[in-house]
């Protein structure tokens, strides 16, 4: 029977209303979801799942072939077309985000003194790639807008390092920034610090997180399902100890990475493992080791 203001039979009228309440419910059931954001944050949580070869995540740049977390280290990941590059951002006297592994500007610059206790303008004026070599004198220490620059036309995404802990005010302007760009599809950001991952879950939860640890037990698993990270990174030593933990962590969806390995002979055990990214210095070299086996 047809009904007559709309022409619909009552067939199709309940096939109509029970599409409704299924869609209705798997969106509420999606909503529910840890990663639930964001079709794009779904993306970022899988590339960091892996199924066949492990991943590549090109450490600080590509810290074996240049200076490290200068953009002439971006662009040899980005050139190379890595999975993954890997950087560290701390935040200048003046709060502007920079690519910078110490707390101190000694090992990596021509400077010296805290990070945290200088200008942008102080910092810039400071030779980044001499250290190093020669050939790369005159790099500059970038800010994460120049390294988005660089990842922006590229296929390789970034897992950015927020170091140290970050006021939830530091943690919304940095995401604000990475929003205006577009990342949610390119930029996992990972930490040490728990109280900085709390932070990214309550201001930015459409941001794949992961977690860096320097313990690894049953509380680690657990501390990762609480936090709902995408990853949990560690150094080998530490997987040594259980590796079977990593099988539980990909039981409740969450992945693996390890740093920073720069052997064969380590690569070939993180890939037996299971591990789904490894941390390496030197990407290029790890791209033809996997790419030959
Ligand atoms: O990706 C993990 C790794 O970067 C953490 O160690 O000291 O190199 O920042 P670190
Ligand atoms: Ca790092």
């Amino acid at each position: 029977m047809r009904d007559a203001a709309t022409g619909w039979g009552r067939g199709a009228l309940r096939t109509g209303l029970l599409a409704w309440t299924l869609t209705t419910l798997l969106l509420v059931l999606w909503g529910a979801t840890p990663h639930a954001a964001a079709a794009s944050s779904m993306q970022m949580h899988g590339a960091l799942h892996r199924d066949g070869a492990v991943g590549i995540i090109s450490h600080r740049g590509a810290a074996a072939i240049a200076p490290e977390n200068t953009l002439a280290a971006m662009r040899v990941a980005i050139d190379r077309g890595v999975e993954f590059v890997e950087t560290d951002v701390q935040l200048t006297a003046d709060g502007v985000p920079i690519l910078m592994h110490d707390p101190t500007l000694d090992r990596t610059t021509s400077g010296s003194g805290p990070v945290a206790l200088r200008s942008f303008d102080e910092i810039r004026a400071l030779d980044a790639g001499s250290w190093f070599s020669p050939e790369f004198a005159g790099e500059v220490v970038p800010t994460l807008e120049e390294f988005l620059d660089a990842l922006e036309p590229s296929t390789t995404r970034a897992l950015v390092e927020l170091k140290g802990e970050w006021a939830i005010e530091q943690l919304e302007a940095v995401t604000e920034l990475l929003r205006s760009r577009y990342m949610v599809n390119r930029v996992a950001l990972q930490s040490f610090e728990t109280p900085t991952l709390e932070g990214l879950q309550q201001v930015a939860p459409e941001f794949a997180r992961v977690l860096l640890t320097r313990e690894w037990d049953e509380g680690t698993v657990q501390q990762a399902t609480e936090l709902q990270v995408s990853a949990v990174g560690a150094r080998t030593k530490l997987y040594d100890r259980r590796p079977e933990l990593l099988q539980r962590l990909r039981a409740v969806g969450i992945g693996s990475l390890v740093y920073t390995l720069n052997t064969e002979k380590r690569w070939d055990q993180a890939s037996r493992r299971g591990v789904d990214l490894v941390v390496t210095d030197d990407p290029v070299r790890l791209a033809v080791w996997r790419d030959a086996a």
